[in-house]
């Protein structure tokens, strides 16, 4: 087996070229390939490699009386659908509409840059607005977000007074989403003024933070009565 090293870390554009000396289906084929740049994972019987499925790779014929065994390991989501290439007869997928926004048009550039560099630019439509302002642009859907919560950016009273504007907009503008917020603030579901209806551990780095989920109501959930124990880590219900 050889590989081109760091060749995982871009998406890289393949052609199908389906023939009888390639075992793939689709005959999949990396075109412009520099193969000075190859390195051979050179093995000892009884040995085997690893690599990374994105990795550019192949290997020359096997030329021995023995089969050549490789083995792919996928780990995928449940929620993960088939759009491409699907069965003959089968409808594809309407394309899912994502849309991102943000307050300033410098954080919207980096945004716009890690999309570019995923191959994910076409995908998303992102846009410049105030959350507290945007309106749901669906009458249901998923909302997502990592807003300030005082780590690096936001006076602690610019953000008690933020939550509940944005627990509001909520409420008003996005009845029937499931909204996901990402905060390292345990108070964050005391300030929002939302009910929530799971949170998650999870870490931003060292950070350690809850995925709080608000499923949006038309008309309920507000001033819920604090769940007791609501402030710390401890107190995680999962
Ligand atoms: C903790 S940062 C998260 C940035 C990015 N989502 C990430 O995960 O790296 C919070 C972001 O919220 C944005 N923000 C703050 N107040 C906002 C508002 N009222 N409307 C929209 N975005 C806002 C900031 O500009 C900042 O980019």
């Amino acid at each position: 087996m050889r590989v081109i090293p760091g060749s995982h870390l871009r998406q890289m554009a393949f052609v199908n070229t389906p023939n009888e000396h390639n075992l793939l289906p689709r005959g999949q084929t990396i075109i412009d390939v520099d193969e000075s740049k190859a390195v051979h994972m050179n093995l000892q019987p009884g040995e085997f490699s690893i690599h990374h499925e994105a990795i550019v790779h192949n290997s020359d014929p096997n030329n021995s009386d023995d089969r050549r065994i490789g083995m792919s390991i996928h780990y995928i989501p449940t929620s993960t659908r088939q759009v491409k290439y699907l069965e003959k007869g089968r409808k594809p997928l309407a394309t899912l509409p994502i849309y991102g926004s943000d307050l300033y048009g410098d954080t919207l550039k980096l945004a716009q840059a890690n999309l570019r560099a995923a191959g994910l630019e076409e995908a998303v439509q992102l846009k410049q607005a105030n959350v507290l302002e945007i309106s749901a642009p669906a009458a249901t859907g998923i909302l997502v977000t990592n807003p300030p919560y005082g780590e690096r950016m936001g006076a602690q009273q610019d953000l008690a007074e933020f939550y509940p504007k944005f627990g509001d907009a909520l409420k008003q503008k996005f009845a029937g989403w499931n909204c996901y917020i990402l905060s390292a603030d345990m108070n964050l579901p005391k300030l929002i003024k939302l009910q929530v209806s799971k949170r998650t551990p999870l870490f931003n780095g060292a950070l350690e933070c809850r995925l709080f989920e608000y499923r949006i109501v038309a008309g309920s959930m507000r001033g819920p009565k604090p769940v007791q124990g609501d402030a710390g880590a401890q107190s995680v219900k999962r």
